[in-house]
C-alpha cells in the first residue's frame, strides 16, 4: 500500500495543487448541485474539503494519513475555515448514526477497489434525500508513459463499480475519457479518468 505520510511529508509544496478538483468545480457550478454539506472521503491536504468550507459547507473530511491531515489543518487555518477532519482508514470508518451530508466527495481515493466500494456504499447511505456522489479518479486505458495515475488494476476506477455502490441513485453524468490534468506537481499531464455525479433519490 502507499505510503501516503511519506509522500505528503517529503513534498515541498501542496501534492495536487492548492485549488480544488476542477470536476468538483464543475459539479458544484451546475444550478441543481447547492448542497450545504459534504463528506470527503480521502481529503488529503485538504484542498478540497477546505474550498467547500470557503462556500460555506459544513464539511466532514476523512483521510488515512495523519500527515496530509495536519498540512489539511493549516490549510484550513489559513483560509479561516472549520472543517471536522479525521484520521480513518476508510476501511474500517463509518459515519456515526444518525449523521447525514447532503454531497459525498470521493476523488482520487486510491485505495484497492472493495475498500472503495464500502466507503462509498457508508457514505451514501448518510446521503440526505437528493443528495449528491461527485466521484473522480484514474482509470485504465493510459496508452503510454506519459500518462498519470498508478496502473494497479485495483486501485483504478471503474465507473460501473461505482455505480454498483450506489443503487436506485439517478446517474447524472457518467465519463470515462482521456482529460488534462492541471493539479499540483503530482497531477500535471494527460490522464484516463473516471468521472460520476450521481443523485439520491428524494
Ligand atoms: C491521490 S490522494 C488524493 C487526495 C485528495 N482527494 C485530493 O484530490 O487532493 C489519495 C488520498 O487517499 C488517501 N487514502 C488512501 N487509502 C485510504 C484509506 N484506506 N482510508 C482513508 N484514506 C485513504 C491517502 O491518504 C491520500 O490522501
Amino acid at each position: 500500500m502507499a505510503d501516503w505520510d511519506s509522500k505528503y511529508r517529503d513534498t515541498p509544496v501542496p501534492l495536487f495543487g492548492t485549488e480544488p478538483n476542477e470536476y468538483l468545480r464543475q459539479a458544484l457550478a451546475r444550478s441543481d448541485v447547492d448542497p450545504r454539506s459534504a463528506l470527503c472521503l480521502g481529503d488529503g491536504d485538504g484542498r478540497n474539503g477546505g474550498w467547500l468550507a470557503e462556500r460555506g459547507l459544513r464539511v466532514t473530511a476523512v483521510d488515512l494519513s495523519a500527515v496530509a491531515t495536519e498540512q489539511a489543518q493549516a490549510r484550513d487555518a489559513g483560509r479561516g475555515v472549520a472543517v471536522e477532519r479525521l484520521v480513518a482508514d476508510l476501511a474500517h470508518w463509518a459515519p456515526p448514526p444518525g449523521a447525514a451530508w447532503d454531497a459525498v466527495v470521493l476523488l482520487y481515493l486510491q485505495c484497492e477497489s472493495a475498500v472503495r466500494r464500502c466507503a462509498l456504499e457508508r457514505a451514501a447511505a448518510a446521503l440526505t434525500p437528493g443528495g449528491w456522489v461527485v466521484a473522480e479518479g484514474f482509470t485504465p486505458g493510459a496508452t503510454d508513459d506519459s500518462f498519470l495515475g498508478p496502473r494497479q488494476p485495483d486501485i483504478l476506477y471503474d465507473l460501473e463499480d461505482l455505480a454498483a455502490a450506489l443503487p436506485g441513485f439517478q446517474v447524472v453524468e457518467a465519463f470515462t475519457g482521456t482529460t488534462w490534468l492541471e493539479e499540483g506537481t503530482r497531477h500535471r499531464g494527460p490522464a484516463r479518468v473516471a468521472r460520476l455525479l450521481a443523485r439520491k433519490p428524494v
